[in-house]
Formats: C-alpha cells, sequence, structure tokens
C-alpha cells in the first residue's frame, strides 16, 4: 500500500490479537520516531519499549481507553495490547513546549506500525505518576504518552461526521469513527 492510502486506512485499534510483535519491529518503530522532525533539533525524547508480559499486566489499569464509550471501549480480555511503548521527554533538554516532537514522533512510530499490519493506540489518559514508579523512570523526564500495540482484533470504520465527534459501536460490536468532510476544513488562497 502506498503511504497516502496507509494513511487513509488507519484506524486507532483498542482490540488487540494474542500474537507477540517481535522485539525487532519495536525497535524499528522507535527508530522511526528517532528520525522524526525536532523543533531546533533538540530531539528530547526517549523511549521504553515494554514487551514482557508481567510489566504489561502492571501498566494496563494504568491507561484510559475511549473516554466517549467507556467502558464499552476498553480492550476485552485477552485482547490487550502486546507491547507498549512509552514516549518520554527529558526536562532538562526541553522543559515545554515538547508536544509538537511528541506528535511528529508518535505518529511516525504508529505509521510505521500500520504499514507493518501491527495496530496502535496513542493514550495520552495515563496515570504518569504509576507509569514512572513502574518502570523506574527518573525525576527528569517527563511521561508524554503510551503507545499500545498488537495485531488487530477489530476493523474500525470511517464515517462523515453529522454535528457530533463522538464515535460509537454498532450491535456487533463494530467500531464507527466520525471524521470531519474534507469540504468543510478546507480553504483555498483565502477563508
Ligand atoms: C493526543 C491524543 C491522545 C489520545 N488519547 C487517547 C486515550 O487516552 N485513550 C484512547 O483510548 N484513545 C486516545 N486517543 C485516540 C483517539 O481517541 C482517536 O484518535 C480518535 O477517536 C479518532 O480515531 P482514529 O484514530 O481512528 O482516527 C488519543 C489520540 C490523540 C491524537
Amino acid at each position: 500500500m502506498n503511504l497516502y492510502d496507509l494513511i487513509l486506512s488507519r484506524r486507532t485499534i483498542r482490540q488487540f490479537k494474542n500474537d507477540p510483535v517481535a522485539r525487532d519491529t519495536l525497535e524499528q518503530l522507535v527508530n522511526a520516531a528517532r528520525l522524526a522532525p525536532s523543533a531546533a533539533n533538540l530531539q528530547p525524547l526517549e523511549f521504553v519499549v515494554v514487551d514482557k508480559e508481567e510489566v504489561r499486566r502492571q501498566l494496563f489499569p494504568c491507561l484510559k481507553w475511549a473516554g466517549y464509550i467507556a467502558p464499552e471501549g476498553n480492550p476485552k480480555r485477552g485482547q490487550e495490547p502486546v507491547a507498549y511503548i512509552i514516549v518520554m521527554v527529558n526536562l532538562q533538554v526541553r522543559e515545554k513546549d515538547y508536544e509538537h516532537d511528541a506528535g511528529a514522533a508518535v505518529e511516525n512510530m504508529i505509521l510505521a506500525a500500520w504499514e507493518k499490519g501491527i495496530g496502535s493506540c496513542w493514550i495520552k489518559s495515563v496515570d504518569r505518576v504509576k507509569v514512572s514508579e513502574i518502570l523506574k523512570i527518573p525525576g527528569k523526564y517527563e511521561v508524554d504518552s503510551v503507545l499500545a500495540l498488537g495485531y488487530p482484533a477489530e476493523n474500525p470504520r470511517v464515517e462523515e461526521m453529522k454535528d457530533s465527534p463522538k464515535y460509537w459501536k454498532d450491535e456487533e460490536g463494530r467500531l464507527h469513527v466520525p471524521k470531519k468532510k474534507l469540504n468543510n476544513i478546507i480553504h483555498y488562497n483565502s477563508f
């Protein structure tokens, strides 16, 4: 699939198969994040890769899923992520305004994963204190977000957005995600 089609086909995945994601693949994702654009090229981000079952089990309760439809959007038992990449900011390198760096790095990882058939959910609703404790993250680092990963066990559908941004699940449990129409957000040469 070319990059444009890949971008169009990507949806957030919150139900995962129990197949492992190879360590080499996870390393490739972090490498994709490493080479993302960075303001002033300061590169304040570092990453913790979690693939060990015991650590995954501890991390899972620190994350909140699909706020609009909670708890229905939570990964079902046996469909939890098989890996996580924790995105951290070194506050000694950059104290604030690192969010764009984090966004670019995470999107690189999301798309690099999707290209390999691996789904992901970018999570900002994170209990940062607990995650830092579990992973022994030093105080000079802040946890920005967590990328949950695994092979998809769901197939969400994009919908034309009418009056609400809220995604929903249908009777079969399929997730529908409304997006604004292109015509409603594009402006040429002036507003
Ligand atoms: C900055 C950011 C934070 C997000 N945080 C969460 C989160 O904490 N939990 C969650 O389940 N999804 C989270 N998401 C995923 C969004 O809910 C999802 O992107 C949105 O519903 C649109 O769906 P799509 O990614 O399939 O286009 C986050 C997305 C972004 C960009």
